[in-house]
């Protein structure tokens, strides 16, 4: 992990970024570096809500192409979905030589965007979300980031990722910048995403309420097991990692824990997660995304819809006694 003290800050000193989009990361990324002292002029579609709040923190504000004209690096910061079509839009007004930057590969590794040959490609992947990544910055820590390169045309593309890197604040103390490769951090961030944290952890928590359930347990009871419990076990694993937290609790809890855990995830779950690594390795999924956007999000809404009506919300709800939505 490279940290501050082998980042070189100076290849981003004196350059112009565009920062395309003012949402999860490019609102942090867009305050982050203009604290850092670098000129950022954030790229939005015309009629954004979100151009007072960028003008109301000293950013200057203008469309996408206008953003990207004759700026040193341009930060593609808007839903991997839509960056084929931003980049569409903004690729006439790229100056020979600029820098293109991502926060996550999809669309480069993919080849839904294939950049011009006289551009630097490079990616700063903050390893969590925006909101983080701003709150770490503003109390002087940082937030632990991947960089790589995929189109080096100038020979200075590495520098640059580093010094953009650290202008995040990414190479503080307790924080820091592992040098990757697109390929790497797309494969990993969509099989996380897809059969890890985000969608298997919520899985196994609805599939042990609704057996709890099924069984006659109060669904308020079963919603406190079964998911409020996850933040403890997500803070004491962040703490201790997995073997400091099988140590923190009581010897009951150890015990079940070390008897069920793979009774429930065994060989065969091994076995489907290595099966979705490798549809995650074809562009299949990528594809997928981009038909999905462009129908709409059919797939989303029904899921979000489910998830609404499902017997576990209303837990969730009941315990809070009143509704949030
Ligand atoms: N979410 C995270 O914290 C996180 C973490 C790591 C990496 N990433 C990566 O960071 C990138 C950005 O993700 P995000 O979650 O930050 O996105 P996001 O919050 O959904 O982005 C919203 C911003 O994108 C703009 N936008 C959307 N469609 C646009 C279009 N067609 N043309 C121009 N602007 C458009 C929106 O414009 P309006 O203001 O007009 O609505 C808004 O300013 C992605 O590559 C993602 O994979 C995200």
């Amino acid at each position: 992990m490279l940290t501050d003290a082998e980042l070189d800050p100076t290849p981003i000193t004196a350059k112009t970024v565009a920062i395309i989009g003012f949402g999860n990361q490019g609102r942090a990324q867009a305050l982050n570096l203009h604290d850092s002292g670098i000129a950022v002029t954030v790229g939005l579609r015309p009629g954004s809500a979100r151009a007072e709040d960028a003008s109301a923190h000293g950013l200057r504000v203008a469309s996408p192409a206008d953003a990207a004209e004759g700026a040193d690096l341009v930060f593609l910061l808007a839903p991997d979905e839509h960056l084929p079509g931003i980049y569409r839009a903004i690729e006439g007004s790229l100056r020979p030589g600029a820098a293109l930057g991502f926060a996550h590969g999809l669309t480069i590794h993919y080849g839904l965007i294939e950049p011009r040959a006289d551009l630097d490609v490079i990616m700063v992947a903050p390893k969590g979300p925006g909101a983080a990544l701003r709150r770490l910055y503003t109390e002087g820590k940082g937030m632990v980031a991947l960089a790589a390169v995929a189109q080096d045309a100038t020979g200075a593309a590495w520098p640059l990722a580093l010094a953009y890197a650290a202008a995040l604040g990414s190479g503080r103390a307790g924080a820091g910048v592992l040098r990757s490769t697109f390929e790497q951090e797309t494969v990993s961030d969509l099989f996380n995403e897809s059969a890890v944290v985000w969608g298997a952890v919520p899985a196994i928590l609805e599939a042990g309420f609704e057996t709890l359930v099924a069984a006659g347990i109060d669904p308020r009871l079963a919603y406190l097991e079964c998911v409020t419990e996850l933040k403890l076990l997500a803070d004491l694993v962040a703490e201790r990692g997995i073997a400091g937290m099988r140590e923190a609790i009581s010897n009951t809890a150890e015990f079940g824990a070390a008897s069920g855990g793979h009774r429930v995830v065994d060989e065969a779950v091994k076995a489907r997660m290595a099966a979705m690594l490798g549809e995650l390795r074809s562009d299949a999924f990528a594809r997928a995304l981009q038909q999905e956007a462009a129908s709409d999000y059919p797939a989303l809404r029904e899921a979000r819809r489910g998830a609404r009506a499902s017997a576990l919300e209303a837990a969730r709800l009941s315990l809070k006694g009143e509704p949030d939505r």
